[in-house]
């Protein structure tokens, strides 16, 4: 990479982490080949993780194959933070669930992992026995609570509504109301109006203000409507995104 090309990078973190109004912008290479693409964001994503998390630190990760590829690129290191999923939420690949990615993290980063186990869709009256009478369920709660860092991927809301399975009324729901974006199962419009929300526990979207550390990671130009909207969203946080995103983003900004 050449000084002008890293200045031209550099520019562009800068203006977008302007535009989206958040704490920070980092831009990653883009090959082109989802799989590389997706390594190479997994790879700045775990080194930032590292940098950032301490002994005993609460770390809430959500699901998707760009976690994966952090959880994948960690090395092996004795750190002991607690890792749990960011919310609820087990209708996809395993691989891809958050329970699962906590697992690798935290064996990885030789801390430990709490899992929980619901899925979406459930009413709000069994979520409400849930959350009160399940300990386990409310340990989680107690420990997305206090999260010391929370990391993310973010999805293009009628994908994501078609991978959980949601109801045909709801998807119609969302394409009325434009959603693009979706992370940690809300879903938002460009202008970062969260218009859905899936019925689950975890972290909120309410509750980012007062996470010290939030990372969101996504690759794509396809996911530049969907960034742009969460991340207003979200209104801080550092972003790790590749160049495809990033000049499709500021096309749109
Ligand atoms: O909520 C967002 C998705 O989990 C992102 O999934 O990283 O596989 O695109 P992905």
């Amino acid at each position: 990479v050449s000084l002008q090309e890293m200045n031209k990078i550099g520019e562009l973190e800068e203006a977008l982490r302007e535009a989206l109004c958040i704490d920070r912008v980092i831009i990653t290479g883009t090959t082109g080949e989802a799989a590389t693409d997706r390594k190479e964001l997994g790879f700045h994503a775990s080194k930032l993780l590292q940098d950032v998390v301490t002994p005993g630190a609460v770390i809430a990760v959500s699901g998707g194959s760009t976690m994966a590829a952090v959880a994948e690129a960690l090395p092996v290191k004795r750190v002991k933070p607690i890792v749990i999923p960011a919310r609820g939420g087990i209708g996809e690949r395993v691989e891809y669930q958050a329970n699962v990615i906590a697992s690798v993290m935290a064996d990885k980063l030789q801390g430990i992992y709490k899992m929980l186990h619901l899925p979406d869709g459930l009413t709000k009256e069994s979520l409400a026995i849930l959350t009160t009478m399940e300990p386990q369920i409310k340990e989680i709660m107690e420990l997305a609570a206090r999260t010391d860092v929370l990391m993310f991927g973010i999805g293009e809301a009628i994908h994501m509504a078609e991978q959980r399975h949601i109801s045909d009324a709801q998807r119609e729901d969302l394409r009325r109301k434009r959603a693009v974006g979706e992370a940690l199962g809300y879903y938002c419009d460009i202008d970062g109006t969260i218009v859905y929300a899936t019925n689950n526990v975890g972290i909120d979207f309410a509750d980012i203000g007062r996470i010290a550390h939030v990372i969101a990671v996504a690759g794509g130009a396809v996911k530049a409507r969907a960034i742009i909207g969460v991340m207003r969203a979200c209104h801080r946080g550092t972003l790790i995104i590749d160049e495809a995103a990033a000049e499709a983003m500021m096309a749109l900004l």
